[in-house]
This record gives C-alpha cells, sequence and structure tokens, in this order.
C-alpha cells in the first residue's frame, strides 16, 4: 500500500476553479454579441479594457495591455522597450523557451546566464555576460518565486540596461512589497491553462513607462495608434495580438480569484514546509532558497538532493508511494524549460537561410549545450513537488510521510 492514498489533485490553480462566474461571464459576452474589443452590435463596455484596468490597479501601475499570450506579451514588451536587432539581451538558462524566442522574434540575441540556488538569475553571472551590446536583462521568475531584483535592477541601472520581467508562473507573486512585473521597466504575464490564473490563453503587459506602454499598444494592434488618438508623429504599423472579449471575461473572474488562490497555496507550502525542514536538516539537505518568503507564490516546493542519480531515485521513490514529484533536469528528457535542450535555439536554426537575427550580431555568438554547468547540476539535483491549492490535510500529512520516509 502507498502512503499517500490518492493522486495529488491537478495543478491548475484557477483552472481547476472555473465555475458558475466564469459561465457567466462568457454567456453575458456572448449573449451581448459583442465579441470583438474594439466594436460590435452592442457596444457598452469592453471586458479587455475592464480586464487591462483592474490587472494595472491589482499590480500596481499605471497601464496594462491584454494580449493573445504570455509569448505575445514579452514580444509586444520587448518592443515596448526597443529591443531590436543586434540587441542582446541576458536571460536565464532555466526558463521556459517562449522567453529566448520572444527576443528572437523581435531580431534581438539571446544570450544565456547561469541561475543560482533561487533558480533564478545569478547577478554575478548576468553581470559577466554584459558587453557593450547588451540592452536588456531579463528576470524570470520561475515556479511562483522573486528573482534578486534589487542586485538585478541595480546592475542593470549601472549598465543603463532595461529591465523585462517574464512573471508568467508568477501571477500576484511580490518582491519587498511590490508586486513582480512592476518593478523593471515592463511586465509579461500569461494567461495560459497551466498558470496560476487562466483564461485557456491569454497574456498581459504592465509597465508605467508611457512610451513603452503605446509602443506595446501600438505593436499589439495594427490601429492601435489610431485608436488611441497618439500624436501623427509616433504612429506605428503594428501586427495583432489583440485579446477578445471571451478570453477578457474569463481573465477578470480569474483575477478576482488570484488572492484567494496565493492564500491557499502559500498556506499548504509553509505546511509543508515547516514539516520537511527538520528531514532536510537531519541529511545536511537545502531547500531552494526563496529570496522574498513572503512574496513567495508558492506554488511549488523544491529542494536538491547532494546528486541528480539521488535526486532521480528521490523522485522514483516517492512516485511509488503516489507523491507526485520530478527532478527539473534530466539530460535524457527533452524539456524545453532548460536551454541545454533548446536545440533550435543552440543550433541557431533560422526560418530563411539568411541567418535570422544572428546575421546582426555584433560579435560572434555560439551556444553550447555546456554553456551553464551550474544551472544543469542544481537543475538535476533539484526535486521539485507542486502545491496545489487543493492539497487536503491528508494529503499534506501524507506527503510528508512518504518525504519522511523515502529520505531517512
Ligand atoms: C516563464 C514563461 N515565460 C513565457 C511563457 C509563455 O507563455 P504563453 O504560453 O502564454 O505564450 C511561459 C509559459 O508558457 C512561461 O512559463
Amino acid at each position: 500500500m502507498p502512503i499517500k492514498q490518492r493522486p495529488n489533485p491537478p495543478m491548475y490553480p484557477g483552472g481547476m476553479e472555473i465555475g458558475a462566474e466564469e459561465e457567466a461571464a462568457v454567456l453575458e459576452v456572448l449573449r451581448s454579441k459583442r465579441l470583438f474589443r474594439y466594436y460590435g452590435p452592442n457596444p457598452g463596455p469592453s471586458k479587455a479594457e475592464e480586464l487591462e484596468r483592474a490587472f494595472a490597479a491589482h499590480m500596481g501601475v499605471q497601464r496594462a495591455l491584454a494580449v493573445t499570450s504570455g509569448t505575445a506579451a514579452l514580444v509586444c514588451g520587448l518592443q515596448g522597450i526597443g529591443i531590436g536587432p543586434g540587441d542582446e539581451v541576458i536571460v536565464p538558462a532555466y526558463t521556459w523557451i517562449a522567453s529566448a524566442a520572444s527576443v528572437i522574434a523581435v531580431g534581438g540575441i539571446p544570450i544565456l546566464a547561469e541561475v543560482d540556488e533561487s533558480l533564478t538569475l545569478d547577478p554575478a553571472d548576468v553581470e559577466r555576460k554584459i558587453t557593450p551590446y547588451t540592452k536588456a536583462i531579463m528576470p524570470v521568475h520561475m515556479r511562483g518565486a522573486p528573482c534578486r531584483m534589487d542586485e538585478l535592477t541595480a546592475l542593470a541601472q549601472r549598465h543603463g540596461l532595461k529591465v523585462i520581467e517574464d512573471v508568467a508562473q508568477s501571477d500576484g507573486a511580490s518582491y519587498r512589497g511590490r508586486r513582480l512585473g512592476s518593478i523593471g521597466d515592463i511586465g509579461c504575464f500569461s494567461l495560459q491553462f497551466n498558470k496560476i490564473i487562466t483564461a485557456g490563453e491569454g497574456g498581459m503587459v504592465i509597465t508605467n513607462d508611457e512610451t513603452a506602454w503605446k509602443r506595446a499598444v501600438m505593436f499589439h494592434d495594427v490601429v492601435g495608434g489610431l485608436r488611441n488618438n497618439f500624436p501623427a508623429a509616433e504612429m506605428m504599423w503594428g501586427i495583432n495580438f489583440r485579446m477578445p472579449e471571451l478570453l477578457a471575461a474569463v481573465a477578470l473572474v480569474q483575477l478576482r480569484r488570484l488572492e484567494g488562490l496565493l492564500a491557499a497555496m502559500r498556506a499548504r507550502k509553509r505546511m509543508l514546509k515547516a514539516g520537511l525542514a527538520p528531514i532536510l536538516a537531519r541529511r545536511g539537505l537545502a531547500f531552494r532558497e526563496i529570496v522574498d518568503e513572503e512574496g513567495d507564490a508558492a506554488i511549488a516546493l523544491i529542494f536538491f538532493m547532494p546528486s541528480a542519480a539521488e535526486a532521480q531515485r528521490v523522485v522514483e521513490t516517492l512516485r511509488a508511494e503516489n507523491i507526485g514529484a520530478s527532478v527539473l533536469y534530466r539530460p535524457d528528457r527533452t524539456d524545453y524549460h532548460i536551454y541545454a535542450h533548446w536545440t533550435p535555439i543552440l543550433e541557431q536554426r533560422t526560418w530563411t537561410a539568411d541567418g535570422g537575427p544572428w546575421r546582426w550580431a555584433r560579435r560572434e555568438i555560439r551556444y553550447r549545450a555546456d554553456d551553464c554547468p551550474r544551472t544543469l547540476d542544481l537543475l538535476g539535483r533539484a526535486v521539485h513537488l507542486d502545491v496545489s491549492p487543493l492539497l487536503t490535510n491528508e494529503d499534506i500529512e501524507e506527503t510528508l510521510e512518504g518525504l519522511s520516509k523515502v529520505l531517512a
């Protein structure tokens, strides 16, 4: 008999809450026949605009822009802060590939930097990677936890760089009392189904920089400049990443659920951590470093084993006890969260034969799968457990019992 009686609840925090309110919101939009943000038979207020106002207020910024995905948010954010051909942007070696791909999409060149025990950008390695061509740093707040924003923003200021925060995995989390995404020049969120709150797909851009916001608005909507009466001299062409009203209606309801979800996950993570701390201490093991515990979105509990082989053994044994766990990196399992598996980028593959954005590089750029050995070592030794807001006390007790047995 496994220690844990049931498998964990699914890790779709907002997704699992979808209920009557989302249904009503979607029906309201359908019945109004106003499926497009800017017009329809029944004009009325736009859900996307309402979402932008609510999101900006929630995150403590002046401006928010609703788009179709987190990747679209990153692309619009990069356009917003003026990243283009040949510009180097420092991205962490541990992030969803979209962070790097969005840089490439605007003609920029992603430069990989190591993560440290926080599993977010290591400021010391970022500094080593800065060249005369660096234009921005992209801190990615991975698995709910904030990056070392004081060090990173200080670095950026010292070197005259922009900061674009990727908050896809950490909606509502904060660093020293400030919401993630509101600290750098611009912040980008995802509402994809895996994220804390969701509309299935979708993304948000937030900023206090009026110029960056205008640029993002004009890029995300071909006639964004005209619609907003921006000055003719500032007018730019754009493409289309406009958020549909149906998504915005769902996202608005989900935003109202965000603080409740965070509170539920934080309470559960505190219990798990309190129970696991003495077990880890006995074995001289450490948790992933959380640079601001209060601000942690608490979606994940991560600790490090002494070796990758031990981490894999622990995960297998936990799974046999019905405890969902995973290691964050295995060389033999392709996972686009780890740069070493980004073959299309490492090999600088391009959609056309012209060399893609790398032809604009102002120095020779070569990527290798062993560029960031510390990141691979840490991720290979990292044991990861989801912290679902639906974990029951029983789930937590049994998880701790299992961890205690497996780590003993
Ligand atoms: C860190 C990170 N950045 C960017 C994205 C891209 O978001 P989307 O899938 O909504 O395009 C994701 C999630 O998929 C992510 O986890």
